[in-house]
């Protein structure tokens, strides 16, 4: 049976990054987002480092006869956000909805990886994929960006050293 739409996005094209979920068949919140633009009329581009994630959520979408598409992504990675970008205007001819997800998690190894990494997926990532989206946004006159923060923003506290920062310097 069709879930109800709440909002009506038919005809508008959103990026969701980190639209997978390391935990088989849970449902994290790029995941989630990425299913209920899909379920309101949205296509969706699916931005993920691990395609294997990605494609459990597309398979969800299909399921539902959502519309979207895996574009494999290195989020911290200039070039490659460029790639993702022009991917999904080629895909669905343009990109109205931005929301960038981030990541809990970073291997506890040493401070300088967890440094690199979090900053990287939960602050750099966001700027550069904005970057590469506005251009396309201003041609088309509009769009909407969302950048993902977390309570331990304002609170401190786990999952690792450092994200805390990085979710407060989103804020
Ligand atoms: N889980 C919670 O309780 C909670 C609470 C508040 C905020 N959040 C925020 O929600 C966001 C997602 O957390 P989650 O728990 O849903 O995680 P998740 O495991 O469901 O999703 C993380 C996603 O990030 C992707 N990713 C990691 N590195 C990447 C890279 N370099 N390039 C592209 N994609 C990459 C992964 O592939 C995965 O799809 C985080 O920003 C987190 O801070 C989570």
């Amino acid at each position: 049976m069709a879930a109800a739409k709440t909002f009506d996005f038919t005809g508008e094209v959103a990026i969701v990054t980190g639209a997978g979920s390391r935990m088989p068949g849970e449902i994290g919140n790029g995941r989630a987002t990425a299913i209920l633009l899909a379920r309101q009329g949205a296509k969706v581009a699916l931005v993920v480092y691990n395609a294997e994630w990605a494609r459990e959520t597309k398979r969800m979408i299909d399921i539902e006869g959502g519309v979207s598409e895996v574009v494999q992504t290195d989020v911290t990675d200039e070039e490659s956000c460029k790639n993702a970008v022009s991917t999904t205007v080629e895909l669905f001819g343009a990109v109205n909805i931005l929301i960038n997800i981030g990541d809990p998690f970073a291997p506890r190894n040493t401070y300088e990886i967890q440094r690199e990494l979090l900053v990287g997926i939960n602050v750099t990532s966001m700027l550069l994929m904005s970057r590469h989206v506005i251009p396309d946004m201003r041609m088309n006159g509009r769009g909407a960006i969302v950048n993902m923060s977390s309570v331990s923003s304002l609170l401190g506290g786990n999952p690792s050293l450092l994200y805390p920062t990085t979710k407060g310097a989103i804020i």
